[in-house]
């Protein structure tokens, strides 16, 4: 099979996790030609990388599958860290980022990250080039994605810059979609659509990341709307976490009999933490097997700005699990009293809350715009 009929094969297989209306665009925007020739897979133990000249075949199936390429390490420099900067989406949920957009024929669109250009190129598949804007903050990506865009026909603004701020030069838009988490929608994105016009982001809080926030601009320079969608992107750049450094000393012990499924694990109460949980406060599970083989684990809360942390030991058979808390901020006794806060709401589920972002800011509210039940703080 010669790479073209490789490419067909593979960019076929790639329409089916696609809704029906983007098969179309999919066929007219081959992913492999956004990708750079070396990424990574993320397997859960760090950044494995893929060379294009060292294994050409596996490198385009990889270009072609459902999952997120990552296209950047450490903001392109050479720190050694693997924090992930950038990547290509995964292709089923651009997939149904897109379908939520209900993006038709001329509309102006504003896309905030364009990473490989992927999307936008999508994007302009639908609307025309002419009408896509799109705002990346690495300029070393940003040029990736214009050349990329530039030698496949598509015509798209790239800007370099920060998104957060919009792009005020081709206001407004129809349509603002981000492809990075934020925890606070930028008002900027709001003052720049036109009234009727939706504002599509990944949305969560430090502790939960995240859905999507589907918000429509009204008339009086507002936005407001639901949550849908189970969509984890990686953080706008000046929302990121810091690293944090967990040194196992001088803390508070004690035990619980909560284990993690049920606050972590289930996806809506995790959600509704966040919202009641004074922000700052992310997590991690990091597995350590015994001797026999036996999974233990370790979820840690960590909120790196207070120097606070807090450990959670999993060991099967055991009913009672050791905390340890370090710090000012009792991490532990923060998430359980959230946790507390959620199921006396009734533990609803994160699509019956909604977002109203105005100039002053953003609030949460449940059901309806008028029942407020948090604000959130900036630390
Ligand atoms: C998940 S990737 C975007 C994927 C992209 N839409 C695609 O199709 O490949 C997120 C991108 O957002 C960029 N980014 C982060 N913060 C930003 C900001 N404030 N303004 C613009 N771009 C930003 C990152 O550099 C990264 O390239």
């Amino acid at each position: 099979m010669t790479e073209t009929d490789a490419v067909l094969d593979l960019q076929f297989r790639l329409t089916e996790v696609f809704p029906s209306r983007w098969r179309d665009a999919i066929a007219r925007v081959p992913r492999h030609a956004f990708l750079p020739s070396r990424f990574w897979l993320e397997d859960g133990g760090g950044p494995v990388p893929v060379d294009r000249a060292e294994e050409p075949q596996r490198w385009l199936a990889l270009s072609y599958a459902d999952r997120p390429i990552v296209t950047q390490l450490d903001d392109g420099e050479d720190s050694g860290r693997g924090y992930i900067t950038s990547s290509a989406s995964q292709p089923s949920i651009v997939g149904e980022m897109l379908e939520a957009s209900s993006l038709a024929a001329g509309d102006r669109v504003l896309e905030i990250d364009t990473g490989t250009g992927w999307n936008a190129a999508l994007s302009a598949a639908r609307v025309g080039a002419e009408n896509v804007v799109t705002v990346e903050i690495d300029k070393g990506l940003a040029e990736q994605a214009r050349q990329a865009l530039a030698a496949q026909g598509w015509a798209v603004e790239v800007v370099t810059g920060d998104g957060t701020f919009g792009w005020p030069a081709g206001a407004p838009y129809d349509r603002v979609l981000s492809t990075a988490a934020v925890q606070r929608v930028p008002v900027a994105w709001v003052e720049q659509t036109r009234p009727g016009g939706r504002i599509l982001t990944p949305w969560g809080t430090t502790f939960h990341n995240g859905v999507l926030a589907e918000l429509t601009v009204h008339g009086d320079g507002t936005a407001a709307g639901t949550f849908g969608g189970n969509t984890a992107f990686m953080w706008v750049r000046d929302q990121r976490r810091p690293y944090a450094v967990v040194e196992e000393h001088a803390f508070a012990s004690s035990t619980t009999r909560l284990h993690p499924y049920e606050p972590i694990g289930d996806f809506d109460a995790s959600f509704g933490i966040g919202l009641g949980l004074r922000t700052g406060v992310s997590s991690v599970l990091v597995f350590d097997d015994d001797q026999e083989g036996n999974p233990f684990y370790t979820v840690y809360l960590l909120a790196p700005e207070s120097g606070s942390w807090a450990s959670w030991r999993i060991e099967p058979g055991l009913r009672e699990f050791p905390v340890r808390q370090h710090g000012p901020r009792r991490l532990f006794d923060e998430m359980e009293a959230a946790y507390s806060w959620w199921k006396r709401l009734g533990s609803p589920a994160y699509t019956r809350f909604g977002l109203t972002v105005t100039a002053q800011g953003q609030q949460v509210w449940l059901d309806a715009p008028d029942q407020l039940v948090a604000s959130l703080v900036r630390l």
